[in-house]
Order: structure tokens, then C-alpha cells, then sequence
């Protein structure tokens, strides 16, 4: 039957929807998919009905698409989906609660605080150290975050994240190594290491740059890959994801491993991840996005 393939949106993530729904779009119709685009801030979902859709392969990124409220939808029309539910996505939308919850769970995360209006943002320099990432809960792909690294900037970050959501957080920075983990069906995918040739991985090194230096299988010691990936699939349990995710952490140089947040419709550009880390298992981006639909559920 007929695949609509969500993409595009009215997230500030837009544009990465557009290159990763492309990129998933060509993969399921060189496969003998009857896949279309469908673009929910161009048309109602009731649409997807009216036009004799059968499943949904959701790649939109950001709120209104993979915080839950999509989802809900899709639900109540009883059109199969990709991905996680509404209680996953809404949570991992939100860094903030997804914190809250790993940290519940016993589940290893960097030190964070709350930033509001009312903050001392001096109190919280001091208590966190330098440098500090400062992140809007509810915004992917490194929109409105800043690293702060000198004496006195973290409110101007807080008023730079603020812009885009209204819970803010200020986040522990952990210097061993920025890493990802998929989590497809279940299981954990090998680990890859992000080697950004920016100050971190910004938009434009997720997206446009090609100096970014990503390594998969990531270099980690076997006790620390089986680790990892064994925190990952935690994670991802405690969130009570389905389908898919990708788990972004930190290292420290002691190998200490700290969870940063669950990506629930992660990105499927020519840059991403989740497809890196297919293919070192031996699945290719088309047999990846197969699989990704053949678990699609309501
Ligand atoms: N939020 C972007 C799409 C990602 O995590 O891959
Ligand atoms: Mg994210």
C-alpha cells in the first residue's frame, strides 16, 4: 500500500527534515516502495486518509513532529507509524525531562541546571565550571545552543536559547569525546565518535561541513563499547522508546560515560549517523529505512 513519507515541518529543524526525508523517499522507492512525500505544515493530516495512505514513515525532526503531539494523531486516525509513541517522543523532545528521568533511573548524565529569568547566573558559572553548554529543552540538531566559555557570558546564552523554548538548561561540559549510539529494534548499533574540526558539533558541522571526522567503529576499548551500548539500550528502555533512536553521549578521560539525550526521529541526511552505523553492520540506508517501516505500528 501507499507510504507517506512525513517530512519537512514547521520546526526550526525544517530544512533537516527536508534532506533526511529525501534521502528515505529515494531509498523506499528504489526498493519498490510506493512511497510519497507528505508535508504536514502544506497540508491536514485527514489528508493522509484522503489519499489512501497506509503507513507512515515519519522523518519529520523537532516539535510538532517528534515530540508526540504528531503521533497522538496518528494514533486516533489508526495509521501505522514509524518510530516511538507519544510518551517517548514527547519526553525525549524535552532534554530537560528526558535528565530527570535518566537520572530517576540511576542512568549516568552531566550536571545540569535550570536557567530562568531569576537565575544567578554567577551561582550557576561557579557550581558548573567552565565551559557550560546552555540548550533550549526542546530544540534539535544544536539550535540556540551555545558554549560558553568565558566569565560572565551565560546569561546572554540563556537569552539566546530562550528565543527558541522556555525551559533552558545549563549542562556540565564533559571533555572526553562526544559519541552516539543507535538503538534500532531493540538493539545497540556499534558507537561512533564525533571528531568535530569546530569548537563542537554545531549545525553546520552536523550538516555542511566535511572536515568532521566521524569514526565507526568509534575506537573504544571493548569493555567500554559494550558499556556504552549497553547504557544506550537502557536509555532508550527508561524512555520506553520503540523502533528507533539515537543516544548521544559524552566521555570524560577516566572513560566515564554521561547520557545527553535521545533523538527519536534521528537524521537520516547523507551526514548522519544511524546510517553510519547500519553500515558497519552490513545494513545498507535502504535496507535500514525497510527496516525502520517494516516496524511501523499504531
Ligand atoms: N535532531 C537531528 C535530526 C538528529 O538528532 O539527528
Ligand atoms: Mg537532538
Amino acid at each position: 500500500g501507499k507510504v507517506a513519507v512525513l517530512m519537512g515541518g514547521r520546526s526550526a529543524e525544517r530544512e533537516v527534515s527536508l534532506m533526511s526525508g529525501s534521502g528515505v523517499l529515494g531509498a523506499l522507492r528504489s526498493r519498490g516502495v510506493d512511497a510519497h512525500p507528505f508535508d504536514p505544515s502544506e497540508k491536514p493530516l485527514s489528508a493522509l486518509r484522503e489519499e489512501g495512505f497506509e503507513r507512515v514513515f515519519n522523518i519529520l525532526h523537532g516539535p510538532f513532529g517528534e515530540d508526540g503531539t504528531l503521533q497522538g494523531a496518528l494514533e486516533t486516525m489508526g495509521l501505522p507509524y514509524t518510530g516511538c509513541g507519544v510518551m517517548a517522543s514527547a519526553i525525549s523532545m524535552d532534554k530537560w525531562r528526558t535528565k530527570l528521568l535518566w537520572k530517576g533511573a540511576g542512568l549516568p548524565i552531566p550536571a545540569f541546571e535550570l536557567l530562568t529569568d531569576d537565575t544567578d547566573f554567577e551561582a550557576v558559572e561557579a557550581r558548573l565550571g567552565l565551559p557550560i553548554f546552555v540548550k533550549p529543552s526542546t530544540e534539535g540538531s544544536s539550535i540556540g545552543v551555545t558554549k560558553v566559555k568565558a566569565p560572565g557570558m551565560l546569561r546572554a546564552a540563556y537569552e539566546e536559547a530562550r528565543r527558541y523554548d522556555s525551559i533552558v538548561i545549563a549542562e556540565q561540559f564533559i571533555g572526553g569525546g562526544e559519541y552516539t549510539c543507535a538503538v534500532i529494534d531493540d538493539r545497540a548499533y556499534p558507537t561512533i565518535k564525533i571528531e568535530p574540526a569546530t569548537e563542537y558539533y554545531d549545525y553546520e558541522a552536523k550538516y555542511f561541513r566535511d572536515d568532521t571526522v566521524y569514526r565507526c567503529p568509534s575506537g573504544l576499548p571493548d569493555d567500554l563499547e559494550a558499556r556504552a551500548r549497553n547504557l544506550a539500550l537502557q536509555a532508550f528502555r527508561v524512555l520506553g522508546c520503540r523502533g528507533w533512536a539515537r543516544i548521544d553521549f559524552l566521555m570524560d578521560e577516566a572513560g566515564g560515560i554521561y547520557l545527553l539525550e535521545a533523538n527519536t526521529n534521528p537524521g537520516m541526511t547523507s551526514h548522519s549517523l544511524v546510517p553510519m552505523a547500519a553500515r558497519v553492520e552490513g545494513l545498507s540506508y535502504e535496507d535500514l529505512c525497510l527496516k525502520v517501516l517494516a516496524a511501523a505500528h499504531v
